[in-house]
């Protein structure tokens, strides 16, 4: 137990030393100078080794939030995967965002649809629009992804009601709304789930907690769908990424400047004089340098949600993650809270 309490405590520098460690590549020659070093490396960053997976066939899969980041490039990956793939895309109708190059793909197995998963009226088309053409394929749906969302910082008093509904809107009631519209067409095609929430799902994180309850929110909701699903052999998969921030559009320098001004110019003059200036741009620095300390290959997440759709049997939840937070979660989810608060918090 003390080592692993020790562990705990040093692992993040020890994240540090391994997360540049795949950069021991000698340039000139492409070697590895240390290849059983970097195996371990590897190893310790708790990618998971995945079995036999079945294979796409002509399966269809819905995926939202397409127009950048993990969807954006899952989209691909399971279109050259051989999937059918319906792309929903918040700035279709606008022209703007990724969905531009998915149409460029010019393909009849890529086909993008208007879809603001807060919109009943989007996805109600979305679904008359999937129900149309899936009549001309074989099955129902094989496949949705949960994956649209959007985050924010700020600690409980700094936040604002606004924007506790705000994110809870997509992240939340954005998933439960996709799921019921597309629950009918899954449960005929025998399907499959995948809802993206977090690390942030699992435990909880000063100033994160407008994040925080709509990812406790979806994983629960999750949980109590995959036992209401088992008997209609529906499975529902959970992927939890650690910080990709750097791989994807969920924050950007200005995103958290923005964010901040507008939480300054609206806290109560009691909020803003007890804790002063100071400490508000401490706890703004600590978010920018979070969202610079993640990992840019989002990979690990891809395959994640890759194997939830296609294996045989594939795991209840996913921790795409480093060795630091995969970690920080086992002690936060497994160690009573006076010692892991002591480790990770206070
Ligand atoms: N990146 C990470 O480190 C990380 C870690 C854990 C979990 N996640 C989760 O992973 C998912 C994907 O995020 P990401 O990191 O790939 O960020 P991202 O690049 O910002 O992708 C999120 C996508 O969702 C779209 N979206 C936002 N509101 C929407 C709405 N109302 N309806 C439909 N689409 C909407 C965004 O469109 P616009 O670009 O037009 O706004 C964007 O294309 C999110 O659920 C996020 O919480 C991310």
């Amino acid at each position: 137990m003390a080592l692993f309490l020790v562990t705990a405590r040093i692992s993040r520098p020890l994240a540090q030393l391994f997360v540049k460690a795949p950069q021991l590549r000698d340039t000139s020659t492409g070697l590895q100078p240390f290849p059983g070093f970097c195996f371990s490396v590897l190893s310790l960053r708790c990618q998971r080794f995945y079995g036999t997976e079945a294979e796409a066939g002509k399966r269809s899969v819905l995926i939202t939030g397409c127009d950048s980041g993990f969807g954006f490039t899952l989209a691909k990956h399971l279109y050259e995967r051989g999937f059918i793939i319906y792309a929903g895309c918040l700035l279709k109708e606008q022209g703007r965002g990724g969905c531009k190059d998915l149409d460029n793909m010019k393909s009849d197995r890529m086909r993008t649809l208007q879809l603001n998963v807060c919109s009943e009226e989007d996805v109600e088309r979305a679904v008359d629009h999937v129900t149309a053409s899936l009549k001309d394929s074989q099955g129902g749906l094989w496949g949705l992804v949960n994956n649209a969302g959007i985050s924010t910082f700020g600690e409980v008093e700094f936040t604002s009601m606004n924007t506790y509904k705000e994110v809870a809107e997509v992240n939340l009631w954005g998933t439960i709304r996709m799921t019921k519209a597309f629950l009918p067409l899954i449960r005929r095609g025998k399907g499959r789930v995948v809802n993206i929430t977090s690390m942030m799902g699992r435990m909880a994180s000063p100033a994160r907690s407008p994040y925080c309850v709509t990812k406790f929110g979806v994983e629960a909701f999750s949980d109590c769908l995959r036992f209401e699903m088992h008997s209609h052999n529906v499975k529902v998969c959970i992927v939890e990424p650690g910080n990709f921030i750097a791989g994807t559009n969920l924050y950007s320098p200005e995103r958290i400047k923005a964010i901040a001004d507008k939480m300054w110019d609206e806290l109560p003059e009691i909020v803003r004089s007890d804790y002063g200036r100071k400490y508000f741009d401490e706890q703004v620095a600590k978010m920018e340098s979070y969202c610079n300390s993640g990992c840019s290959d989002v990979s690990p997440v891809i395959n994640s949600i890759t194997h939830a759709l296609t294996a045989t049997s594939p795991y209840t939840r996913y921790h795409p993650m480093d060795y630091y937070w995969w970690l920080c979660m086992q002690v936060m989810t497994h160690l009573p809270a006076a010692i892991s608060d002591r480790l990770y918090i206070y």
